[in-house]
């Protein structure tokens, strides 16, 4: 449906927002690997993150929902009918990830999705899987994918694109055969499964590689900084590794919060979200906010279940342009929107690089950034692996697009409060895919 949204005079509150989804996905799709039950607290009602559960029962996993927990209990065995078809919606997580775990278990399952994760690409994890030994069938390397596992080959893959969605499939079909697998990154992007896998059993090891000073060839006098490997990080899954179960508890999803830490950015307004998840590799938005020139302040910090949280309260301040590129990009490339947003409300030029996996999420988030920013006069020019844009105070209200993507829905819903004069968003249910209460979370912190 379609909805108005009117600027807010101020922004001013404190919330929680849904768990996050990230974990999530990973609690429902490992507990069809563990040995023992997986008890979940926090799981979001946010649809991708139920696509996640529905694959895991539909896949045999035992749902069993409480007042304040659920608990998942994995399947003897994976005997499935060969023409089981599991739907993954909108959700990328949910198919690259199910896809390693069906690579190998020996099944054969085929993944479907919506009209935009149909338009998405699965080469990245195609290639790799069926490399290790699965059979994969999938027209134009996209969804539907049938794919047959097989118990598959050691396997030692150094990760082409920044994705880990590609490591976390490669990683669990590791796990689900029970060989040995290594996975590098030149790029180190999130490590929720990583964490996952080592909290609820044994058998991973992660190795950073960090620079070593080394002489100088040339002139021995001289020493200089050295990186000993390529890559900066490698993942080693042990054949022997097993997934015991046990317990997680999911904090809020910083890339949710993110929006409403943006509204106060935006407005020289406060807002706190309690208990948000702070893994390091999800931070950057933070970063990004405190170069721009806002107050970050975190108190509570704690980790729970591996993953590191605590009460984070952002206030606006003047906002000054500040370039996105390399590891800053990846650390937030959920935010790639949202960032936007902030640019434009920024006076200068903004530059974001090294964001040309923008162009394959639920939509081509670079143009449909570009396409809303233009509506509210504001130039923004697409670069090959990026934006520029070039912000202003005052800018106009408009009739947005999703372009049936919930973070553009929700980043556009946030420029819609600084703006002057009314605005839309032609499809506020999209919200749901990772916020469900989205809008009543933004009227709670915003006063006419
Ligand atoms: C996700 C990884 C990221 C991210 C996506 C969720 C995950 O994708 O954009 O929203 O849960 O692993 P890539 O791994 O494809 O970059």
């Amino acid at each position: 449906m379609t909805r108005q949204i009117s600027p807010a005079k101020a922004i001013e509150g404190t919330i929680s927002v849904p768990g996050d989804k990230s974990i999530a996905h990973r609690a429902a799709l490992l507990s069809l690997l563990a040995e023992g039950p997986i008890t979940v607290i926090n799981f979001p009602e946010s649809a991708d993150c139920q696509t996640s559960l529905r694959a895991a029962q539909q896949l045999g996993v035992e749902v069993e929902t409480f007042s304040d927990r659920l608990v998942l209990r994995p399947p003897d065995e994976f005997s499935l009918p060969p023409d089981t078809v599991v739907d993954c919606g909108n959700s990328g997580t949910t198919a690259r990830l199910l896809s390693g775990i069906i690579a190998g278990s020996e099944a054969e399952v085929t993944l479907s999705g919506d009209e935009s994760l149909q338009r998405r690409p699965m080469k990245r994890i195609i290639d790799p899987l069926t490399r290790m030994g699965a059979e994969i069938f999938a027209e134009h390397n996209r969804l539907p994918m049938r794919i047959r596992g097989a118990r598959l080959l050691p396997f030692e893959y150094r990760l082409p694109v920044a994705s880990a969605q590609v490591k976390s499939a490669i990683l669990l079909a590791g796990l689900a055969s029970g060989c040995t697998t290594v996975v590098r990154e030149d790029q180190v992007t999130r490590d929720h499964t990583e964490l996952m896998l080592q909290e609820l059993g044994e058998g991973l090891e992660v190795r950073h590689i960090k620079p070593v000073l080394v002489d100088d060839p040339v002139d021995p006098r001289k020493r200089r900084m050295e990186m000993p490997e390529p890559f900066k990080k490698e993942v080693t899954l042990s054949g022997q590794a097993r997934l015991l179960g046990g317990l997680v508890d999911i904090p809020g999803d910083i890339s949710s919060a993110a929006f409403f830490f943006a509204a106060a950015a935006i407005s020289g307004g406060k807002v706190t979200v309690e208990n948000c998840g702070l893994n390091p590799t999800r931070t950057g938005f933070l970063d990004y906010l405190k170069a721009c020139g806002c107050n970050v302040k975190i108190e509570d910090r704690a980790t729970v279940s591996g993953e590191p949280r605590g009460r984070v309260s952002v206030t606006g301040g003047k906002l000054k342009p500040r370039k996105i590129q390399g590891e800053t990009t990846v650390a937030l490339i959920d935010e790639i929107p949202i960032v936007s947003v902030i640019a434009a409300y920024t006076q200068g030029t903004t530059i974001i690089r090294d964001a040309a996996e923008l162009k394959v999420k639920e939509s081509d988030r670079l143009a449909a950034v570009a396409q809303n920013l233009d509506r509210m006069g504001i130039k923004c020019g697409i670069l090959d692996d990026g934006l520029a844009i070039e912000g202003r105070i005052e800018l106009s209200g408009a009739d947005f697009r999703s372009f049936g993507d919930h973070r553009i829905a929700m980043a556009f819903a946030v420029a819609a409060l600084g703006a002057v004069g009314p605005s839309t968003i032609d499809d506020d249910t999209i919200v749901d895919i990772s916020c469900p209460g989205f809008f009543d979370l933004l009227d709670g912190i915003r006063s006419e």
